[in-house]
């Protein structure tokens, strides 16, 4: 590790970064294993290179970046670098980024870490591409059958096994790793927050409380084409209408059941502006405090939808493509995270949040805990999504905080946390 840093290396891994899959209106397009995915890849390889770390690539393509060599009782932080469509720039690789730059200003204090600590990114934390959200970290804890997700296609048929065939990557080899969940003592990510809640109260870091239970559902309709100008109403199988029904059901249950539920990928096939539809298809993503609420707004919309269809001579399928239990991270270990953010920004807000996360997915094999950092406007997956330099670096301080009381407790072990 080299010791020395700050302000000039934390911008300079944002500039290097910034080009990777940027669209025209500055939207990110890094959809797991696309050729910007890879090229952040890249990237994250000459992070670690730099720095002297070791890169490990593990089974399910998830990549690691070793300070002090890979070993049991690590100390992990990260994220992710995929994005969604048309992302922002710092869903996932604010972590990422502020990783390295917590263990640049450790390498000031150790040539050696006392314990093995690592950067990871995860692979696929978006699902943007194959529908499944935290398909690296979820294959790792074994809490999906890699069958499951490795024959899932994206748009354009190719599966999620052919695209890390492609990356260099054996799918046959996918799956769980429990000598490398076993090594991790703690795991904490840093992430921008996706909502107001600390630009309402004026702070700059927070430590999350939970992460809510969410899912993903995809709907089609099969009705039938026909020539918009000479079809009669009557006659009509329009898959678009129970669509159109299933979008308003999704809003009016979400407000109904106190959720969040969207619509926000729609597909029309053939798609000309003189033809009825012959089919189309509809993704719902819904997320609520408890699970229950969530499948209430699914059963809810799923009726709707049902009924309209057999109104309009319609066929309806759906299936579910992913679901997220969510997670109550542990009080202690939020509580002692909290204490090392006091010492250094002051009293940081503990905050739920909708959005997903690794950590959620961690939080049930290891000891998990996450750190917040303000972002203004509070948008997210879209290229307004924001925050200050400033903000950024107090994160930093945070998360440098935290790693070196870990690293400094001998007793680092799970139950304690
Ligand atoms: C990921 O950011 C998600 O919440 O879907
Ligand atoms: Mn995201
Ligand atoms: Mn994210």
């Amino acid at each position: 590790m080299s010791g020395q840093v700050a302000v000039e290396d934390f911008e300079a891994m944002w500039a290097s970064l910034a080009p990777i899959g940027r669209a025209g209106d500055g939207g990110y397009y890094r959809l797991a294993w696309s050729e910007a995915d890879l090229a952040c890849r890249e990237w994250f390889r000459r992070q670690a290179n730099s720095r002297g770390m070791v890169v490990d690539e593990d089974v399910n393509g998830n990549l690691w970046a070793w300070w002090g060599g890979p070993g049991p009782n690590a100390v992990v932080t990260g994220s992710h670098l995929d994005s969604v469509p048309g992302g922002g720039a710092f869903d996932g690789p604010l972590g990422v980024i502020a990783g390295f730059a917590a263990l640049d200003r450790l390498a000031r204090s150790y040539t050696i870490p006392p314990r093995p600590v690592a950067v990871v990114s995860f692979s696929d934390e978006e699902g943007g591409r194959f529908g499944v959200a935290c398909a690296g970290s979820r294959l790792m804890t074994g809490q999906v059958a890699p069958e499951k997700l490795l024959r899932r296609a994206d748009a354009g048929n190719v599966t999620m096994a052919d695209a890390m065939r492609s990356s260099g990557l054996d799918p046959n080899r996918c799956g769980e790793d429990p000598q490398r969940v076993a090594d991790i003592s703690v795991f904490v990510e840093l992430h921008i927050e996706q909502g107001r809640c600390l630009a309402d109260v004026g702070a700059p870091v927070g430590v999350a409380s939970a992460v809510w239970p969410h899912g993903r559902w995809r709907y089609d309709f099969e009705g039938q084409g026909d020539h918009a100008g000479t079809t009669r109403l009557a006659d009509r199988r329009d898959p678009l209408i129970p669509l159109a029904e299933m979008i308003l059901a999704t809003r009016r249950e979400a407000e109904r059941a106190d959720a969040l539920a969207t619509v926000g990928r729609v597909e029309v096939h053939p798609g000309a502006t003189n033809a009825i539809a012959g089919r189309a298809s509809a993704w719902l993503d819904a997320r609520a405090p408890s699970a229950g609420t969530v499948r209430k707004v699914l059963d809810a919309v799923t009726s709707t939808a049902t009924e309209k269809c057999h109104r309009h001579l319609v066929e309806l399928t759906s299936a579910e493509e992913s679901w997220s239990d969510g997670a109550e991270f542990s009080v202690p270990l939020l509580e002692r995270i909290a204490g090392c953010v006091a010492a250094v920004l002051g009293d940081a807000p503990r905050l739920a949040t909708g959005a997903g996360h690794d950590a959620a997915i961690l939080a049930a094999r290891v000891p998990t805990a996450m750190l917040f950092v303000r972002n203004p406007s509070g948008t997210s997956h879209d290229p307004r999504e924001s925050a200050t330099i400033e903000d950024c670096l107090s994160g930093v301080d945070a998360l440098t905080a935290v790693i070196a009381d870990f690293l400094e407790d001998s007793e680092l072990s799970g139950p304690r946390l």
